[in-house]
């Protein structure tokens, strides 16, 4: 039998979602933490790449020093399990990892050799044409994780809140890439047992920032 809780659907999830900054002190069942991980990392990335490196934590120590690199931020402290969603802006490079990536993608029959063979020249022609701009791409596809991860966890009963205000210095040194320079920090993504209710803060009107065709067209919905 399952224990994980039976899934809110999107629609409920994304409007219940909030940013909460207060956690209980409950932990997070190993199991629904398990599918927790297991949704997010379902999350697609540009040329299936993957190259985002997620860490879980979670030991007591490591949440505090966490928490200082986050300027004390009370949701870091207290959340049982803050995922750091680190971008590898340099993951094309390595080959190991590129080869179980053709390797699923073959095997599962969602790509075929000649797409493969494709691939083995188009990824590292495109990766090096955007130059310093890599960092950015590979933040992209770490923030379309993390959203996974919030979505996911609020479907499951928990939690979670989006945090930009750290040091990336300090919570690289915490998670022990401070040798990595190609390593950077994307979002850091506390999880856990809502301890507050929290007001949904609203929404801008479509028409300020949603458009049709050019931005000059209003989309009033
Ligand atoms: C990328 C990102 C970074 C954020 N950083 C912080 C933060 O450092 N501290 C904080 O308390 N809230 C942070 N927030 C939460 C936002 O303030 C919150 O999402 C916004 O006010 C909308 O509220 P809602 O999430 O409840 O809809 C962040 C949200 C996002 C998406």
């Amino acid at each position: 039998m399952s224990t994980t809780p039976a899934f809110l659907d999107v629609a409920t999830a994304v409007r219940e979602r909030r940013a909460i900054k207060h956690f209980k002190a409950d932990p997070i069942a190993p199991e629904v933490l398990s599918t927790l991980v297991e949704l997010t990392v379902a999350a697609p990335s540009s040329y299936n790449l993957q190259d985002w490196h997620i860490v879980l934590v979670q030991e007591e120590a490591q949440r505090q020093a966490l928490a200082e690199a986050a300027f004390g931020q009370a949701q870091v402290s207290q959340a049982p399990v803050t995922a750091v969603f680190a971008a590898d802006a340099a993951a094309w490079k390595d080959e190991d990892r590129m080869a179980k990536i053709y390797e699923t993608g073959l095997q599962s029959r969602a790509w075929t050799p000649k797409t493969v063979d494709y691939f083995k020249t188009a990824i590292p022609q495109f990766m090096r044409s955007l130059g310093p701009k890599t960092r950015e791409y590979a933040i992209k596809n770490a923030m379309i994780a993390a959203t996974h991860m919030a979505l996911v966890a609020q479907a499951m009963g928990l939690s979670s809140c989006f945090l930009n205000g750290w040091d990336e210095d300090k919570v690289k040194a915490v998670i022990g890439a401070e040798n990595q320079p190609a390593l950077a920090i994307a979002v850091l993504l506390p999880i856990g047992y809502a301890a507050e209710p929290r007001q949904n803060p609203g929404r801008l009107p479509f028409e300020v920032n949603v458009s049709v065709d050019r931005l000059a067209t209003p989309y009033h919905g």
